[in-house]
């Protein structure tokens, strides 16, 4: 079949990789795509968010299935706007509808469903623009640090965690007055700091039936130690070893299970990547987020893990039939380090030639922002590549990364060395 991939990223780089080995992908297409994924398939400049275009390519290209990479499709509706569409709505689309997709695009709507079904998570009071007062209020007498939440999609950077009430006030302010995140922000979640070590669960689910996809860890922070200030992802490494098949146990019957019976008891059809967020105190498991899709920088080190057939496990899940389906997973562990650009993740420079980046034996090197220039591949983002390395061990896969980042250069080229430090 023909295959359509929406998204740009690291991890439509390494969607489109593992998608275009299938023997049941005919044609792979990238929608917009990026240098890398021009080796795995053709890229068709775009809008994710232009379902009109969209539609048209999907026709003229004669599609059968549309995997979305990122959430804001489907926060917006791509998959009602193909179920409504009567030359549309035989075709598979991998990714949820827009009231399931309320589940990342809102985390008012998370948190209210996650205690409607007793699913463990930190405590929490949400507030709207009217009630900034009230706010005040929770913030003056709730416990530091405190943790707030724009509502709706921003980018990764809708989370401010403080341990100053002025702060915390100023911030709030600003997000209920639509200044900080425009509308995403006109309601904000409060809540529980916890205290934790973090681990990014990805289910995939035909809203009955589900499989759980290798685990992994992510590195937000941009210098080594977990210091400085927050990025897109430095890195990411799978599996997690503290995530044992008891921890593991806990979370399929704490946390995947009541997601699962929760959506349906409330009706809500469910068809895709659930990432589930999960903060490990005192051993147990409590959700900080779920997300609609796949992780990144975690897909680049999850998908070069798993052995079966992607294409054959999307067929099933779009037939209702996941549970016939086979989800194999090679036991070796795979590291993934960023290389990003001098500067990131403040201002920094575009443009800047690449050199050694090449595909090769051994690693893989994922492309995330870069762009081709007069036959030329320069830098075009914050996060520039993401070279993935599998081995025996976490050592051995960083080490064979960072032998492979050495043959690979720009200008200002940086990264860490250290992922998977902590564990
Ligand atoms: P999110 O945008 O919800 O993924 O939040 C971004 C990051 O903020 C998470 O990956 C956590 O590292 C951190 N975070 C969010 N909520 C909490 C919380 N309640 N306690 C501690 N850290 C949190
Ligand atoms: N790595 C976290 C995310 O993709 O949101």
């Amino acid at each position: 079949m023909n295959i359509l991939l929406l998204g740009s990223g690291g991890r439509e780089h390494a969607l489109s990789w593992k998608l275009s080995q299938s023997p049941k992908c005919s044609q792979l297409y990238i929608l917009p795509g990026n240098v890398g994924t021009s080796d795995c398939g053709l890229n068709i400049a775009g809008s994710v968010n232009d379902f009109e275009f969209i539609k048209k390519v999907v026709l003229e290209k004669n599609i059968q299935m549309v995997i979305v990479g990122p959430e804001e499709p489907l926060v917006l509706g791509i998959h009602d706007f193909f179920l409504a569409d009567n030359a549309l709505k035989y075709i598979y689309i991998i990714g949820p509808r827009m009231q399931g997709a309320q589940l990342e695009g809102s985390k008012d709507f998370s948190k209210a469903f996650m205690n409607r079904h007793g699913i463990p998570t930190a405590a929490y009071a949400s507030f709207n623009a009217s009630e900034l007062e009230k706010a005040t209020q929770y913030i003056n007498q709730h416990i530091l640090p405190i943790v707030l939440k724009a509502d709706g999609l921003a980018a990764g950077k809708g989370v401010v965690i403080t341990s100053d009430r002025n702060e915390a006030i100023s911030t709030v302010t600003e997000m209920l007055s639509g200044a900080a995140f425009g509308k995403a922000g006109t309601t904000v979640v409060i809540e529980q700091f916890l205290d934790g070590i973090e681990l990014s669960v990805f289910v995939l689910t035909d809203g009955k039936s589900f499989k759980v996809f290798p685990e992994a860890k992510d590195y937000k922070k941009i210098g080594e130690g977990d210091s400085g200030l927050n990025t897109g992802g430095m890195g990411s490494v799978s599996p997690v070893p503290f995530a044992t098949p008891e921890f593991m146990n806990k979370i399929t019957e704490q946390i995947i299970l009541p997601t699962i019976q929760g959506l349906q008891a409330e009706n809500i059809p469910y068809s895709g990547f659930l990432f589930i967020g999960i903060i490990k105190v005192d051993n147990e498991p409590l959700v900080i987020e779920y997300n609609v899709r796949l992780g990144d920088p975690e897909t680049e080190s999850v998908l070069p893990r798993i052995t079966s057939d992607l294409v054959e496990l999307f067929e099933s899940l779009a037939l209702g039939k996941l549970d016939t389906a086979e989800l194999s997973v090679s036991k070796e562990v795979a590291a993934t380090i960023m290389l990003v650009a001098g500067g990131y993740p403040g201002k920094y420079n575009k443009g800047d030639k690449i050199s050694g980046a090449q595909a090769q034996e051994g690693s893989f090197v994922f492309h995330a922002g870069t762009k081709n220039e007069n036959g030329e591949v320069v830098t075009d983002g914050g996060r520039v590549l993401a070279v993935t390395a599998m081995g025996p061990d976490q050592q051995a896969a960083l080490k064979t990364a960072v032998a492979r980042i050495n043959e690979i250069s720009f200008e200002g080229m940086n990264f860490r060395s250290d992922i998977g430090f902590d564990l």
